[in-house]
């Protein structure tokens, strides 16, 4: 049975006191919820991971970082690496994400191996793909992200797929306000877990957890969330206000 997830991707927001004092508001409204089958996961930048990581000890809220280096260490100016990650208790990564893509020029090879040196390192990774408006536009969205996932994924053994979620953010909804349909959300989402069922099988593609990221808000939750194939958010706006992210916790 696949986990709900409700992951919020707070970007290059939130100085370390926001963070430490946002984090402590989830926890709080968390407390009196129990979440039978949804996991609640932040993703701080990466100076406070380890304060965040700290706070939400004890709680079920889950930490992860935003981005990674592949190589084990070196002259690599600027970036972190997997063991530094783990190092302040950090064990899930985002990677993938549309502005790494566009803005550090990431591509699905650099993608791939940064998928490679996670695992490595027993993490887990939040994968990020999605189709831009003139790909969509043309009508070439599904060969888009069908290209994303295999180049970054599909070197992987089966086996290592249970440390795979799949965030399909469709770029032209991200921090726009325009979110996808929850009829597109779920065409795309049954696409995706279609070409993982081809690739490998059935139960791989039926236990991967598989987010839609691109303006979720309290107000359109519900019906994304309920559809058959989404099985929850990669949330960023609406995760630097704790009622908010709070509202899609309980959106199931
Ligand atoms: O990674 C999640 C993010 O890209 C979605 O952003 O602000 O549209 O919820 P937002």
């Amino acid at each position: 049975m696949r986990k709900q997830i409700v992951a919020g991707n707070w970007k290059m927001n939130n100085d370390l006191e926001a963070s430490k004092f946002l984090v402590k508001k989830i926890i709080k409204k968390l407390k009196n919820n129990s979440l039978q089958n949804t996991r609640v996961i932040v993703a701080p930048t990466f100076v406070s991971l380890e304060k965040v990581v700290k706070k939400a000890k004890k709680t079920t809220i889950e930490v992860a970082a935003q981005n990674m280096h592949q190589a084990k260490s070196g002259a690599f100016t600027g970036e972190i690496s997997a063991e530094m990650l783990k190092s302040v208790g950090v064990n899930m990564v985002i990677l993938g994400h549309s502005e790494r893509r566009e803005y550090f020029c990431e591509t699905d090879e650099t993608l791939a191996e940064k998928v490679s040196t996670a695992l490595k390192n027993n993490m887990e990774i939040i994968f990020c793909f999605g189709e831009v408006l003139e790909d969509r536009k043309s009508k070439n969205h599904f060969k888009v992200v069908e290209s994303q996932v295999k180049n970054g994924l599909f070197h992987l053994e089966a086996s290592a797929w249970g440390n795979i979620i799949l965030a399909y953010e469709p770029v032209w909804a991200i921090g726009t306000g325009e979110t996808a349909s929850p009829e597109q959300a779920q065409e795309m989402h049954a696409f995706i877990r279609k070409i993982v069922a081809d690739k490998y099988n059935k139960e791989v593609a039926d236990n991967v957890s598989i987010l839609y990221g691109g303006s979720v808000k309290p107000s359109n939750a519900k019906e994304i969330f309920s559809k058959e194939d989404v099985d929850g958010g990669l949330i960023g706006g609406a995760a630097l206000n704790a009622d908010d992210f709070i509202e899609l916790v309980k959106s199931f």
